[in-house]
C-alpha cells in the first residue's frame, strides 16, 4: 500500500494525491476504541482490562488519581507503549497495534504533552508554518512559497488559538498560557482527527484557564479531543462526558455530576485531594 493512499486526507493540500475517501472511517462506530487492554510493567498492571470508546467529535475528560494509568493510556493510543493484550482501533479501519508512532501521528492523532515545546527563537507565525512543513504530506511545499491555502490555514489557526495579533511576536516571549495555545495550534495545523491533551492548564492563570476552556470546547465537533486533567474546577468547566480511571481500569463514566456523586469515585479520588 502506498504512503499516499494510506495517509493523505482529501482535505489536506494536494487534491491529486488524495484518495476519494477519508482514511478514518467512522461511519460504523467511534473514532477510538480500546477493548480489554492490559499493560504490565514488571508484573504490575498499569492498565488492566481497559475499555474506552471515544465518539467522533467528542470532547472527553479523563480524570483519576496519580498512577491511575492516564499517561500510559495515551502512550498506548499513540504507539509509544505496546499493550500485552487487547485491541486498539482508530475508526473501523485502522488497527493501531499494527502501526508505529509516526504512522499513528500521520493518521491524524495529535498529542500535546504537558510542557510546551515551541521554537522560542521563531515567531508565532513561523512556528505554525514550520509545523506544517514538518508534516511529511506537505513536504514538497518546503521548496515552494506558501500557497494561499496554507496561508488561510495559518490565519484560521491563529484565530482559533487567539494569537492573531501576536503572529509576529517571538514565541520565546509569550506567556506560559500563550505558548500552550501555540503548541495546540501547531498540532491543529495538521488537521488532526483526534487530539490528546495532557494537563493543559497546569501552571496557567485563571484567565488563561478560561481561554483554554473556550479553545478546547470550540475544537470539539471539528475533531475529537481527549483531555487528561487534574484541575477539577477546569474539568467541571469543560466537561461533557467524564471517564474516571483507577488502577488501570474505568471506575466510572458519565457527566461530571454523575461521577462526582459516585461513592467509589469519592472514595478513591475526589475525597483524596482538590
Ligand atoms: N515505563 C514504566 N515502567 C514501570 N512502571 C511504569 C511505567 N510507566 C508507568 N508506570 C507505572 O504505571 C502506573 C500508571 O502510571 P501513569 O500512566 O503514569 O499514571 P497517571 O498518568 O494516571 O498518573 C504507575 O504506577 C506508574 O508508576
Ligand atoms: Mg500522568
Amino acid at each position: 500500500m502506498s504512503i499516499m493512499t494510506e495517509f493523505t486526507r482529501r482535505d489536506r493540500v494536494f487534491e491529486f494525491l488524495a484518495p476519494t475517501q477519508s482514511p478514518v472511517d467512522v461511519r460504523h462506530g467511534p473514532i477510538l476504541y480500546l477493548e480489554d487492554v492490559t499493560v504490565s510493567f514488571d508484573g504490575f498492571k498499569a492498565i488492566n482490562n481497559l475499555n474506552l470508546t471515544i465518539d467522533d467529535g467528542e470532547l472527553r475528560c479523563i480524570i483519576g488519581p496519580n498512577g491511575a494509568g492516564k499517561t500510559t493510556m495515551m502512550d498506548i493510543i499513540t504507539g509509544k507503549t505496546r499493550p500485552d493484550t487487547g485491541s486498539v482501533w482508530f475508526g473501523s479501519r485502522h488497527n493501531l497495534l499494527n502501526m508505529n508512532e509516526p504512522e499513528i501521528a500521520t493518521l491524524g492523532i495529535g498529542r500535546k504533552f504537558q510542557k510546551p515545546t515551541v521554537f522560542e527563537a521563531l515567531t508565532v507565525f513561523e512556528n505554525l508554518e514550520l509545523s506544517m512543513a514538518a508534516d511529511k504530506r506537505v513536504f514538497p511545499t518546503l521548496t515552494a512559497a506558501l500557497t494561499g491555502e496554507h496561508q488561510d490555514r495559518i490565519d484560521e489557526v491563529l484565530d482559533i488559538i487567539g494569537l492573531s495579533d501576536l503572529r509576529e511576536r517571538l514565541a520565546g516571549i509569550l506567556s506560559h498560557g500563550q505558548k500552550q495555545w501555540l503548541e495546540i495550534g501547531m498540532l491543529l495545523m495538521q488537521k488532526p482527527r483526534l487530539l490528546l491533551v495532557d494537563e493543559p492548564v497546569a501552571g496557567m492563570t485563571e484567565q488563561e484557564m478560561e481561554r483554554t476552556a473556550e479553545l478546547l470546547t470550540g475544537l470539539a465537533g471539528k475533531q475529537s479531543v481527549v483531555v487528561v486533567e487534574h484541575d477539577m474546577g477546569f474539568v467541571r468547566s469543560i466537561a461533557r462526558k467524564v471517564t474516571v480511571l483507577h488502577q488501570g481500569s474505568v471506575l466510572a463514566e458519565g457527566s461530571m455530576d454523575q461521577v462526582s456523586a459516585d461513592p467509589d469515585v469519592v472514595k478513591v479520588y475526589l475525597g483524596e485531594d482538590d
